[in-house]
C-alpha cells in the first residue's frame, strides 16, 4: 500500500522546559474512527505525555477513511497545539510505525447490539497480526504498544506473536476503562471523589468475564467493602454493571464508547510511560507467565501492576485470592485460552 497521505504540522516555538526533551513518536491506528478522533485531540493537548512533551503524530487509516484522515489533521492543526511538533496521516503502516515510541492500535470493528467481543475475533485477528509484522519491521524495539481494538486482550497477543522481535511485556490491552468503570460506580454509591477511590483491580479479559476486584480497594483510606456495607450488592449488581456497560453503552447510543475509551488509553499509556504513583496500582492485560495466581501462562491477562519510570512493570504479587476470586479467574482464564486457540491455534 502507498502512503499516500503525507501532511507535516506546523512548527511552534517550544517552551525552555520542553525544549530539551525529544518528541514522542505515537502511531495511532483507526485515526479516523470515534476513537481515535477523541485520542489524537487529547494527545496534542498533553494527556498522554503531560504538559511539556511534544509529540510527532502518526496516524495510520484504511484508504477508505482518507478523507476524513485529511480533515482530521486539518483540524489539528487549526488547534494550534503547542505540544505537536509534527503530523503524519498515512494509509501504510510501515509509514505509520515507523521509529514509533508508542503504538496505540485502535483501528478494527467494532461490535453492534447483541454482539459478544469475542465474535469481532475473525474479523479483526488478520489486522492484528498484519499491524504486529509491521511493527516489527519498523517501529523502535523498545516500543510500548497498547490494544484497544477488540478483543483487545487477544489481539494483543496476535501482535505481540508476529512481533517476535519486541518483548512480549511491551505488548498491553486495555482493561483501564473497565477499572474507570469500577471505581466510577463506587464514586456514586458512596459519594466519594474518584480520586479517594484506590485499587479496585481488574483481573483477566476485556469481556463479560473479567472480575472487578473490590477486596484490595479502599475508600478514603478506608476498606472499600466496609464503607459501602452492602457485600450482596459489591459481590452481584456491580460486578455484572461493570462487565456489561460496553453493552449497556451500545444499547443507549446505538455505538461504541469512544471518549471514555481515548481517555482510558490516555490513563494507560500515561502510567506506562511515567510510572504508577507509589500504593496505587493499574490494571492493564499483559502477558502472563504462568507464575502469578494461577493463571495460565501465555495469555494477556488484566492484572494489578506497579510500573516503574520509565515503563518496566510488575504483577502485584502476594494479594490473596479467595474462593469467589479463583471461581472467577479461573472463568476469565479459560475464556482467554479458548480465544487464543481461536486466534492462534494453540
Ligand atoms: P470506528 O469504526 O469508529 O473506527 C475504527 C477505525 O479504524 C475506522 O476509521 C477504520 O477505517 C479504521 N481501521 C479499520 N481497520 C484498520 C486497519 N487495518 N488499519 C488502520 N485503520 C483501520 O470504531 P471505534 O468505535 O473507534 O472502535 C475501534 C475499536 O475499539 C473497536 O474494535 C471497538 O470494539 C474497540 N473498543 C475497545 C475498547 C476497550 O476498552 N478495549 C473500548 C471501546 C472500543
Ligand atoms: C467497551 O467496553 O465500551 C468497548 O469494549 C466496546 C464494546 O464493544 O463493549
Amino acid at each position: 500500500m502507498v502512503a499516500r497521505l503525507q501532511q507535516v504540522g506546523r512548527h511552534f516555538p517550544a517552551t525552555p522546559s520542553n525544549l530539551e526533551l525529544p518528541p514522542v513518536r505515537v502511531a495511532v491506528t483507526g485515526a479516523a474512527g470515534q476513537i481515535g478522533a477523541f485520542l489524537v485531540n487529547f494527545i496534542a493537548q498533553g494527556r498522554m505525555f503531560g504538559p511539556y512533551q511534544k509529540v510527532i503524530l502518526q496516524l495510520i487509516e484504511l484508504p477508505v477513511a482518507e478523507k476524513v484522515l485529511q480533515g482530521l489533521i486539518m483540524e489539528l492543526n487549526d488547534g494550534a497545539y503547542s505540544l505537536v511538533h509534527e503530523i503524519i496521516g498515512t494509509t501504510d503502516s510501515d509509514v505509520g510505525f515507523k521509529d514509533a515510541d508508542v503504538c496505540v492500535l485502535v483501528g478494527a470493528r467494532p461490535r453492534g447490539p447483541g454482539m459478544e467481543r469475542s465474535d469481532l475475533l475473525s474479523a479483526n485477528a488478520k489486522i492484528f497480526e498484519a499491524q504486529g509484522k509491521s511493527i516489527d519491521k519498523v517501529a523502535k524495539k523498545t516500543v510500548k504498544v497498547l490494544v484497544v481494538g477488540n478483543p483487545a486482550n487477544t489481539n494483543a497477543l496476535i501482535a505481540s506473536h508476529f512481533a517476535p522481535s519486541i518483548p512480549k511485556q511491551n505488548f498491553t490491552a486495555l482493561t483501564r476503562l473497565d477499572q474507570n468503570r469500577a471505581i466510577s460506580l463506587i464514586a456514586e454509591k458512596t459519594g466519594a471523589a474518584v480520586d479517594e477511590i484506590r485499587n479496585i483491580h481488574i483481573w483477566g479479559n476485556h469481556s463479560a468475564t473479567q472480575y472487578p476486584d473490590t477486596f484490595h480497594a479502599s475508600v478514603k483510606g478506608k476498606d472499600l467493602r466496609e464503607v459501602v456495607g452492602d457485600t450482596k450488592w459489591l459481590d452481584t449488581d456491580y460486578i455484572s454493571k461493570v462487565q456489561k456497560r460496553g453493552a449497556e453503552i451500545i444499547a443507549v447510543m446505538g455505538k461504541s464508547s469512544a471518549a471514555s475509551a481515548a481517555n482510558a488509553a490516555c490513563d494507560h499509556v500515561h502510567d506506562w510511560w511515567f510510572g504508577t504513583q507509589p500504593g496505587k496500582y493499574a490494571s492493564m492485560a499483559v502477558i502472563s507467565d504462568g507464575n502469578s495466581y494461577g493463571v495460565p501462562e501465555g495469555v494477556m491477562f488484566s492484572f494489578p501492576c506497579e510500573i516503574f519510570p520509565g515503563g518496566e512493570w510488575r504483577v502485584i504479587d502476594g494479594l490473596s485470592i479467595n474462593e469467589f476470586a479463583r471461581e472467577r479467574l479461573t472463568k476469565t482464564g479459560a475464556e482467554l485460552l479458548e480465544e487464543r486457540k481461536m486466534a492462534l491455534g494453540f
